[in-house]
């Protein structure tokens, strides 16, 4: 089969708390951040952007995390809290794709925010390519206003996807999928 329906056709997400090192190399990273930003784009708007984090980064970035969860949970014990600082560190690399919302009249919120989510879909299938594994997760992170506050994101802006990079020590049996025939119709002239 063509190389690229392949990969389409195969493609799985690894689980971030099953990753495994080596993550992608900066070449690796680099080109699925080109593949991300290589999506439909009505108005060229370009309305989303990209927070990687590598090393050091990922445990810096969880005590905003911790602290985010602790302001959300007050009751929230010492082994959450460490799970909450530790979050990031579950992959090699880790980026936030932010869906950045341009205000024009030309282009709806809809179609800006479907463009984010393309750029998502993109960079897996990217590492896919690569021999790597993805996973786009959002969790409760996602939707925090700490979080989106440390990102320095706009009140419109959201996050898209977090998604993690690495290795899987297996590779991931194939899940059930819905049924073709059940998700597809024709309309047929009368
Ligand atoms: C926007 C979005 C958010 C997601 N958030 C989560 C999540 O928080 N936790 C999770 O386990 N899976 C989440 N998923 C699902 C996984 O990324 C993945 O698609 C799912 O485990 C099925 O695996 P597959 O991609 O190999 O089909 C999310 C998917 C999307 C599109």
């Amino acid at each position: 089969m063509n190389e690229t329906i392949d990969l389409l056709l195969t493609r799985r997400s690894g689980r971030a708390r099953d990753m495994v090192g080596p993550g992608p190399t900066k070449q690796q990273l680099g080109t699925i951040l080109k593949a991300g930003m290589r999506v439909p784009d009505h108005g060229k708007l370009a309305p989303w952007r990209f927070v990687v984090f590598e090393g050091n980064a990922r445990e810096e970035f969880g005590e905003v995390i911790s602290k985010a969860f602790q302001a959300a949970n007050p009751e929230a014990g010492e082994e959450s809290l460490a799970f909450e600082a530790k979050r990031f560190t579950r992959a090699e690399t880790v980026v936030v794709v932010i869906s950045e919302i341009r205000n024009t009249k030309k282009v709806p919120e809809w179609e800006q925010v479907l463009s984010a989510g393309a750029v998502c879909q993109n960079m897996l299938l990217a590492a896919h390519a690569q021999g790597l594994y993805g996973q786009w997760i959002s969790e409760w992170l996602s939707y925090d206003k700490t979080v989106h506050k440390a990102l320095s994101m706009d009140d419109q802006d959201r996050i898209a996807g977090v998604l993690y990079f690495g290795q899987m020590e297996q590779p991931q049996a194939e899940r059930d999928r819905p049924d073709f025939d059940a998700k597809v119709s024709r309309w047929a002239a009368r």
